[in-house]
């Protein structure tokens, strides 16, 4: 349980950067995002941070359910933005129009971040 714990919390991080890695080097962009990249990142922060949410209370480690469920409210938001974002590149739109996605879901994955560590 520990060792699945290790690799969940490794997945975490990976998820992490897969948002906020594409972010910071192209937040001055105006096309060609990594969009799928920080969709995926956005998918792999809900199933990572869900199953660490279960998996701790198995381990009676201490959570604070106050932070996890405002971060699991922002990674939705995070979610929602990367697969808006996904779409319209899938149907060819206009970069322009990607870039406010991809700039909420890095910039709340930012967000995210600040919680996790200060909260
Ligand atoms: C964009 C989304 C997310 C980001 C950027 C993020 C970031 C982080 C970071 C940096 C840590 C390490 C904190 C530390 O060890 O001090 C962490 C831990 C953790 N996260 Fe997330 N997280 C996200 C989404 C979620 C979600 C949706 C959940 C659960 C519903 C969740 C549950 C947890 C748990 C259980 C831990 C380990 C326990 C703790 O120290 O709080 N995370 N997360």
């Amino acid at each position: 349980m520990e060792t699945l714990y290790s690799f969940l919390v490794v997945g975490h991080f990976i998820g992490l950067a897969a948002i906020v890695g594409p972010f910071l080097v192209q937040m001055r962009r105006n096309e060609n995002f990594a969009i799928a990249a920080v969709f995926g990142g956005a998918i792999t922060q809900l199933a990572t941070g869900i199953l660490l949410t279960g998996l701790a209370e198995g381990l009676d480690r201490d959570l604070d359910y106050a932070k996890i469920t405002t971060k699991l409210v922002i990674a939705l938001v995070v979610f929602v933005a990367a697969l808006l974002g996904w779409l319209r590149a899938r149907k060819g739109s206009n970069d322009r129009s990607i870039k406010p996605f991809f700039h909420a879901a890095g910039g709340l994955a930012l967000v995210n971040i600040i919680l996790a560590v200060f909260w």
